[in-house]
Order: structure tokens, then C-alpha cells, then sequence
């Protein structure tokens, strides 16, 4: 392992780990903007239980550790920051096609290139503690054959390879400023971001796959908490704070 500092991050590298999600949260005692890396993970673990590939030098694998103080802003909008940091980090690579569905999957040409997985890792009345994991596809020459369909790499988009540690620090530059804006409670910018970054915030349609129901509808929009709004078709709006989004068209050719 070595710790790289970089304020205002410090960046535990690992080459190996099972996760670094449940690394970092085994950290107890570390501070805010400690970061966990590791080259592969053995037990890497998406949204839903889901197993996130995790093979050596082809992602970036980070956990980043956040304290945050909800009289600085709501933490919802945490895990929407987290996709414009990454959004904003594909472009500098110039890449077409991005977009986010909603909450925080990143995708180019419909395809999932990173997921974030923020979980909490605080107990009784201990302060927040924020454990945000993200993936990129950064090196992948293929997948397996279940996700070959609905995942990317930017290799595969570009053609070329990415350096690990250099896309690791733009996104924590791009982290770094937007977590700062949400502490200065400046909600309506990442919102405004957010919906910039999207085509699922407005005018799409969408299925949303709730604990106990199955909506259809048309985005109208996030609230100012990073909710989205979805109107259906006899006409009632819909808040959804958590789901499954699924857009009933794609929007892109092949
Ligand atoms: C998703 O399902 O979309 C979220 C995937 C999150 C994967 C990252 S990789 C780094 C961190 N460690 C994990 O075990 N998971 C997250």
C-alpha cells in the first residue's frame, strides 16, 4: 500500500483489494477526503447486490470518504454531484455521446462507462459518514458476455488507452470543486448541472421501477433536492427519490 497526498485528498493505493468501499468503511478513524484505490478488486460490488468488474489496470476502483454536515446542503444531491464530476472529467477526454440517467450512471453512446455506489457507514448518532465508490471502465477491451450489450470503456470509444492515475486526479479536481459548491449550499448549480449533463431530465420517456410499482412517464425535471419529476400519462406528476430508470427509446442510433 502507499498514500499519496494531494490536497485535500489522501489516496491509500492498494494493488489488490476485495473492495474498496468496504475498505475505506473499515477506516474508522480516517478523516474526510480520505481516499481508498486499488488496481483490482476481487469483490467489487455495484448497486443491487451487483458484482462490479474489477480486473487489474482496466478501471479506475475509488472510494472517496465524506463528512458532510447537512446545514451545509442537502446530501442527496451528493450522489448527483459525484456523475457531473465524472461527466465533466469524460469530456476533457473528448468523449461524444455522454450523458447521466438519473441518479448517477454515466453512460456514453447508451452505454454504462461508470457507477457510483454512495453508501453510509456511520451508526446511532455518530455524524454522516459518506462512503462514495466509483467505477470507471476505463482500459476494457471486452466484457462478459451479461453486460457486453449495456457496458463501455473509454478504450472501446476512443481506441486508446487511459492512464489510471491521471483520470483519478481530474476526477478528484472535478470532485473537489463540486463538493465545494455543495457546501456553500449552492444547490440550484448542481441541479442546473446536473440537467445540462442529461437527456433523461427533460421530455423523456421513461419507465421507473419502484420497490412495489412499475411507472411510465414523461421527465419534467429534477426538484430542487435532486428528486425526479416524472408525469405519467393520466396526467399526475410523480416524485422519485429512488428507482430504476429505463428509457423507453433510445436516443441515440447504433
Ligand atoms: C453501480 O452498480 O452502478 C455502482 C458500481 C460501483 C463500483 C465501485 S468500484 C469502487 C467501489 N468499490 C466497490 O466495491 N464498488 C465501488
Amino acid at each position: 500500500m502507499n498514500i499519496v497526498r494531494q490536497a485535500p485528498w489522501a489516496i491509500h493505493h492498494f494493488d489488490s483489494l476485495g473492495s474498496t468501499n468496504d475498505y475505506l468503511k473499515g477506516l474508522t478513524d480516517a478523516s474526510e477526503f480520505t481516499c481508498v484505490t486499488a488496481d483490482a478488486q476481487t469483490a467489487g460490488r455495484g448497486r443491487r447486490d451487483r458484482a462490479w468488474v474489477s480486473l487489474p489496470g482496466e478501471g479506475l476502483y475509488l472510494s472517496v470518504l465524506l463528512l458532510p454536515n447537512s446545514a451545509q446542503g442537502n446530501v442527496a444531491l451528493i450522489s448527483l454531484l459525484v456523475a457531473i464530476a465524472v461527466a465533466e472529467t469524460l469530456t476533457e477526454y473528448r468523449v461524444a455521446a455522454l450523458d447521466i440517467k438519473w441518479p448517477n450512471d454515466v453512460l456514453i453512446n447508451e452505454r454504462k462507462v461508470c457507477g457510483i455506489l454512495v453508501e453510509g457507514a456511520s451508526s446511532g448518532a455518530q455524524a454522516l459518514r459518506l462512503i462514495v465508490g466509483i467505477g470507471v471502465n476505463l482500459n476494457h477491451q471486452s466484457f462478459p458476455p451479461e453486460i457486453s450489450e449495456t457496458a463501455t470503456s473509454l478504450f472501446l470509444q476512443l481506441g486508446q488507452t487511459v492512464n489510471v492515475a491521471e483520470f483519478r486526479d481530474r476526477l478528484l479536481a472535478r470532485l473537489a470543486h463540486w463538493y465545494a459548491q455543495w457546501q456553500q449550499g449552492y444547490a440550484t448549480q448542481i441541479v442546473a448541472r446536473w440537467q445540462a449533463l442529461s437527456t433523461y431530465a427533460h421530455g423523456q420517456e421513461v419507465t421507473v421501477t419502484l420497490d412495489d410499482e412499475v411507472i411510465e412517464g414523461v421527465t419534467e425535471g429534477l426538484t430542487k433536492d435532486g428528486a425526479l419529476l416524472v408525469r405519467t400519462a393520466a396526467g399526475k406528476m410523480r416524485t422519485i427519490l429512488a428507482g430504476e430508470v429505463m428509457r423507453m427509446r433510445r436516443r441515440y442510433p447504433e
